[in-house]
């Protein structure tokens, strides 16, 4: 079997207008803009807007977009009552996938004629929402009210998670790091979302697939695995020899490498600014910021892999006081931009996604009837 198309690697899948990813391109850009301007100068609600809805909002259509996002805040009754019957020990990548899964069964793309933007802007809206009251349920029993006056997804996540609205900093850095994981092309998650879509299946179908797909380790798991990981060591030192040996044992460093960049993936440093700005002069944060350095120059000086987007994330997300086993839906809450972007485009140009495969099975075999089988 020739495996030169193993996992699809450099395989051209289709065409995109949505985002370019390293290559000889223009690094990673989002319709056109570079990541380190919007993370820079744009709030993600910008961002979110432009992948939704195909460009930068001028003043009033943000405003707009803000109202609209602020009134789909709220969970219908019966969603409510479903996330309180999963367990309080459930991954809440699993809740998140159970929750929008439910929504598809309360909302009608076709009775209600929403259009793909719409279901998008309403699951923007709700996923912190979500996210947040069966987190405070399954830990507490509480049942908190999940609509803030903070203006901003960010703020408003933040403010559900403690319980009072954040610093700007804080805001600040998770705004960041939601524009970051918007958008990247045919990543996984985002390539199962079109192949469910190009079956004609609908947006609820194809973000709940593309949900289970980035739960993976090898994908959006990967922040999760890096805080475990960096909580094993006592500090820098310590770090550097438990990487080594993990790496003699042929293990794998979760938050490193990637299947398109191949020196350095752009939104790594970008992240890593927002983590060392928030350790600030905190010794314990200082520590785990210093680990967290000293394995990715293990890394790099030995394998000669670099931190992808999720390794200095997981220590920018401690430092905002985010919960491990909440990273991974963050990231949800993020990337669903891009599968929706992505949705509205595979609907535009729609062609069934059926690829073949080498067959490598037995010959034709001769049939025998089960009462003669021995
Ligand atoms: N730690 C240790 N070794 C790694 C590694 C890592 N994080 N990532 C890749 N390698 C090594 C592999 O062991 C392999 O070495 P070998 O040729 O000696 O067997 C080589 O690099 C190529 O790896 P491969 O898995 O074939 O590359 P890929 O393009 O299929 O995989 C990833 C890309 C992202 C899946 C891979 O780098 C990985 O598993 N990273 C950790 C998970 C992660 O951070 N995922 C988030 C991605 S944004």
């Amino acid at each position: 079997m020739s495996d030169n198309t193993a996992g699809l690697a450099g395989v051209t899948a289709g065409q995109t207008a949505i985002s370019t990813v390293g290559g000889e391109s223009a690094g990673l850009t989002y319709r056109g803009y570079a990541i380190a301007d919007l993370s820079a100068g744009a709030s993600f609600e910008e961002v979110a807007h432009l992948l939704i809805h195909g460009q930068l909002p001028g003043a009033g259509e943000l405003t707009a977009f803000h109202a609209r996002l602020a009134e789909y805040r709220s969970l219908p009754p019966q969603l409510v009552r479903v996330l309180e019957a999963i367990p309080a020990d459930a991954a809440p990548m699993d809740v998140l996938r159970t929750g929008v899964s439910m929504l598809g069964t309360l909302m009608s793309e076709q009775d209600e004629a929403l259009e793909a933007a719409t279901v998008g802007e309403r699951l923007l809206a709700m996923m912190p929402s979500m996210l947040m009251y069966w987190h405070h349920y399954a830990r507490g029993g509480q049942r908190i009210e999940v609509e803030t006056d903070d203006d901003t997804i960010a703020g408003q996540f933040l403010h559900l998670l403690h319980g009072a609205a954040p610093e700007a900093d804080a805001e600040g850095a998770l705004a960041a790091s939601l524009i970051l994981y918007a958008e990247h092309e045919f990543n996984a998650s985002t390539f199962t979302a079109r192949v469910i879509t190009a079956t004609q299946a609908d947006c609820f179908a194809a973000i709940t697939g593309a949900i289970g797909a980035l739960s993976g380790p090898l994908h959006g798991g990967a922040n999760e695995q890096a805080m475990a990981l960096i909580d094993r060591f006592a500090d820098a030192d310590d770090a550097e020899r438990g990487v080594r040996e993990r790496l003699a044992a042929k293990q794998r460093i979760m938050g490193f490498g990637h299947r398109v960049y191949r020196e350095s993936d752009p939104r790594s440093a970008i992240i890593e600014a927002w983590a060392q700005r928030l350790a600030g002069d905190d010794p314990g944060r200082a520590n785990v910021y210093d680990i967290s350095k000293r394995i990715a120059e293990v890394m790099w000086r030995d394998k000669a892999l670099f931190p992808n987007a999720d390794f200095f994330h997981a220590s920018a997300y401690r430092f905002l006081g985010i919960p491990t086993d909440l990273f991974t839906p963050i990231f949800v809450m993020s990337r669903l931009t891009g599968w929706i972007a992505h949705i509205v485009e595979q609907r535009a140009d729609n062609r069934l996604i059926r690829p073949s495969a080498d067959y490598v099975g037995p010959p034709l075999q001769t049939f025998v009837a089960l009462d003669e089988r021995s």
